[in-house]
């Protein structure tokens, strides 16, 4: 394992169908008043509101609503966001939701009491947090993107057309985070699947950098493994409580920092699924499934030694009489299949993106130098042509 580094992680986390309980004990670190944010009403739908609602009462809570925290949430509701957390001045911002309402509490809660533009500070000029910060908890109810025990916040700015993540550091991430697996039952199918290929983008984007032998991507075939697996049994019964909870913990430990220890880490798929979300609104995950096929085949013969091994230690891939690239390229094949049979979007085509947009896209997609490839932008456009 090559590089110096520190780890370690601050949120804690509860497990489990009982896990809610654990409010009780997380309530009284924090004051009185309390944002409870949450998106478009699926939490009142399927009763989770009323639960979360019954245990801050309980806690002598004065709860301030901060409901409609869309998909991709906006700027526009950030600085609404500001206000409300100010104007009330909340001691705990309760998130519960999926990455988006996480996310965009996080979000709040460094720019609540920022001087400045916090769009500009953070997300253009990725300058770190010098003012208070409210803390943030989290009851998660959509699985993927790791946001309950991340310093993540991405904010997409609909009239620039940037789609951007902030990448906070420990004192922003969730002080504690409640997971219960049950709680995901009620998620659409089309949510379901697009978590579940993020779960995959999130490990390969950590996996595909580097050529030392490094623990981490023991780890991450480990995790990746478990998620096929998984996975597979989840698209056909969403209600298996033991899938759907090994698919839960395997989305925390996927971006909780620990698998990018010692890694350069690549992140371009995540670029370009963030262009494409900048300029359609479209799920996140799917934005992910429509551009790895081809970006992955692209960068195949730049990683070859990690493809190959990717190949023969997640896929199964025999490599018996095989050159190496046609191993790496069975690998491939084998997750293209999988990725067909769980059902995520397979070209950007389906997600409204058409062949004039790809100047604009390849615009709105930031480089990075952590993989096997620098891209140059001729490769980018080309790499959204063939996802077309
Ligand atoms: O808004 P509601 O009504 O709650 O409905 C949501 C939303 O429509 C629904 N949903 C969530 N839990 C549900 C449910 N519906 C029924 N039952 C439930 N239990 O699902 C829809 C999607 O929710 P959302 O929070 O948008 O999904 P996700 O968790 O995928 O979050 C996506 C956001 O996270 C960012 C993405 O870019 C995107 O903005 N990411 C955050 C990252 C991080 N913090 O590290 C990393 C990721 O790569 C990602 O970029
Ligand atoms: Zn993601």
């Amino acid at each position: 394992m090559l590089g110096n580094f520190s780890y370690s992680n601050p949120t804690k986390l509860y497990f489990g169908e009982d896990s809610l309980r654990f409010l009780d004990e997380e309530l009284p670190k924090y004051g009185k008043n309390v944002m409870l944010t949450y998106g478009g009403g699926s939490i009142k739908k399927n009763g989770i509101y009323d639960q979360v609602v019954q245990i801050l009462k309980e806690n002598g809570k004065t709860i301030f609503e901060d409901p409609g925290v869309m998909p991709n949430p906006t700027v526009q509701k950030l600085y609404e966001g500001c206000r409300i957390a100010k104007e009330n001045q909340v001691d705990l911002i309760l998130a519960v939701g999926g990455g988006s309402t996480i996310d965009y509490a996080k979000a709040v809660s460094v720019s609540a009491y920022c001087d400045e533009d916090p769009w500009e500070k953070y997300y253009l000029r990725f300058e770190d947090v010098d003012n208070r910060i409210i803390p943030v908890g989290a009851v998660l109810t959509m699985v993927g993107t790791g946001s309950e025990m991340n310093g993540g916040a991405v904010i997409t700015n609909p009239d620039t057309k940037l789609k951007i993540g902030h990448v906070f550091g420990e004192n922003v991430f969730p002080k504690f985070a409640i997971l219960n697996p049950a709680f995901t039952y009620t998620i659409p199918q089309y949510q379901m699947t697009a978590g579940f290929f993020d779960i995959m983008s999130h490990i390969l984007e950590q996996y595909f950098s580097g050529e030392d032998d490094n623990t981490s991507d023991y780890i991450s075939e480990g995790l990746l493994r478990s998620l096929i697996h998984s996975t597979r049994i989840a698209v056909k019964n969403p209600r298996d409580y033991e899938a759907r909870s090994n698919i839960m913990w395997t989305a925390t430990w996927a971006l909780n920092t620990l698998i990018a220890q010692g890694k350069a880490t690549d992140w371009m798929v995540h670029m370009l699924g963030q262009a494409v979300g900048a300029h359609t609104n479209a799920t996140h995950g799917m934005t992910l499934s429509a551009v790895s096929m081809a970006y992955y085949r692209y960068i195949m013969k730049d990683g070859l030694e990690k493809f190959k091994r990717y190949a023969v230690n997640v896929w199964n891939v025999n490599p018996v009489g095989k050159t190496d690239e046609q191993i790496a390229a069975e690998g491939l094949d084998a997750m293209e299949a999988y990725m067909q049979s769980i059902g995520v979007v397979m070209h950007l085509k389906e997600l409204g993106v058409t062949e004039e947009m790809i100047p604009g896209l390849v615009e709105s997609t930031l480089v990075m130098k952590g993989g096997y490839r620098v891209l140059e932008k001729e490769e980018i456009a080309e790499i959204f042509r063939r996802s077309l």
